[in-house]
């Protein structure tokens, strides 16, 4: 059975780098490691060094262990669901070209979260991996991924968008049907049609479906995965990542720890001196500046140190790790080992 490392946090702090360097310190020693990274900057592909796709593929890394690393493809994941759970071919090939279904299932909300779950437990599933280390996408509320299920459920309640199909029938008011005529009128026929279609199809392959859905959430919740929360030490990004913890303890998921990315390390005693081809005049016009940098980073790493001291105080007792700022050295397979030498044993 794999282990799962889910990297969650609010949007921009770090998710996506962290879980690579994650995983690049699982498999340095000894695991076989696969990381599922969500719209990963051009840079961090490039500094995994392999052209990502929705498969794994190999990380050239030399550690003890192997690396493989993805990147999760929101259509080629539906539509995967769709032909695993189609009772027959036909009826994939139809739902895959319906209209509906084609806006419905990248476009919905929460639906990068819940192709991300879905990808998960295919990985876990194919018991090819010792551990698999996932990113999440960039939510702007803790409750957009925890919500995410629930949400694409929805769109698949024929009760929904059943009136719509069908307006003829059930007990609606006069108000709720006018609204129906109205849309029948702007959607067209087509369209109804299509939804309708939609829901026939779709309704096929929903048993299997929501089992599915049960799986994987069981799995988020059984002890073979691990949170880590991503944040930063400004105050704003640390009031995100305890609104975070606190949803996950509504939901009795056990956080593994904090993992406060981009900390400014102190310059410690970087006294700018001379150098030896500047003339005194030319000296005595840089130092000043020279030195207010100094002294704007010392009170930098300073103001972070307080962050991550503030952060221990509200983190109900969950660890938090410092994961320094590496400025623009996350470029290639060596910065992010530098990244992964700072993490904590998982
Ligand atoms: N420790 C670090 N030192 C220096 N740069 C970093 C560090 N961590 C992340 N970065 C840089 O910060 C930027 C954002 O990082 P990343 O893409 O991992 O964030 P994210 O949380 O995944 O963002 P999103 O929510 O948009 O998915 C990237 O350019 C990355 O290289
Ligand atoms: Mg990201």
């Amino acid at each position: 059975m794999s282990r799962v490392i889910v990297c969650c946090g609010t949007g921009g702090v770090g998710k996506t780098t962290t879980s690579a360097a994650l995983a690049v310190s699982l498999a340095m020693r000894g695991e076989r490691a696969v990381v599922l990274t969500i719209d990963p900057a051009r840079r961090l592909a490039d500094a995994l060094g392999v052209e990502l796709s929705n498969d794994p593929r190999p990380v050239a890394l030399d550690g003890a262990g192997t690396l493989h690393a993805l990147m999760l493809d929101r259509k080629a994941t539906w539509d995967g669901i769709v032909r695993r759970f189609a009772p027959n071919e036909e009826a994939a090939e139809r739902l895959l070209e319906n209209s509906y279904y084609r806006a419905v299932s990248t476009r919905l909300g929460g639906s990068h979260e819940y192709m991300a779950m879905e990808k998960l437990y295919e990985l876990v599933e194919s018991e090819r991996w010792d551990v698999v280390v996932v990113d999440t996408p960039p939510t702007q509320h803790a409750l957009d991924f925890f919500r995410a299920p629930d949400r694409v459920h929805r769109v698949f309640d024929r009760k929904v968008l059943g009136m719509l199909v069908e307006p003829g029938k059930g007990l609606f008011n006069a108000a709720t049907r006018r609204v129906v005529q109205i849309i029948h009128r702007l959607a067209g026929e087509r369209v109804i049609g299509d939804i309708a279609e939609f829901f026939r199809l779709i309704s096929g392959l929903s048993a299997g479906f929501r089992q599915r859905s049960q799986a994987v959430a069981e799995l988020l919740a059984s002890e073979q995965t691990q949170y880590w929360l991503v944040t930063q030490a400004s105050a704003p990004a640390r009031a995100d990542a305890v609104a975070f913890l606190e949803e996950m303890e509504a939901r009795k998921l056990v956080l593994s720890g904090f993992l406060v990315n981009r900390v400014t390390a102190a310059p410690g005693d970087v006294v700018a001196r001379r150098p030896m081809q500047m003339s005194e005049t030319e000296w005595a016009a840089w130092k000043p500046a020279l030195d207010a940098l100094v002294a704007a980073k010392a009170r930098e790493a300073e103001r972070h140190q307080a962050g991550l001291a503030q952060l221990a105080t509200t983190a109900h007792g969950a660890a938090v790790h410092p994961l320094p700022d590496l400025g623009s050295a996350i470029a290639d397979l060596e910065g992010l080992q530098r990244l992964a030498s700072h993490l904590p044993a998982v």
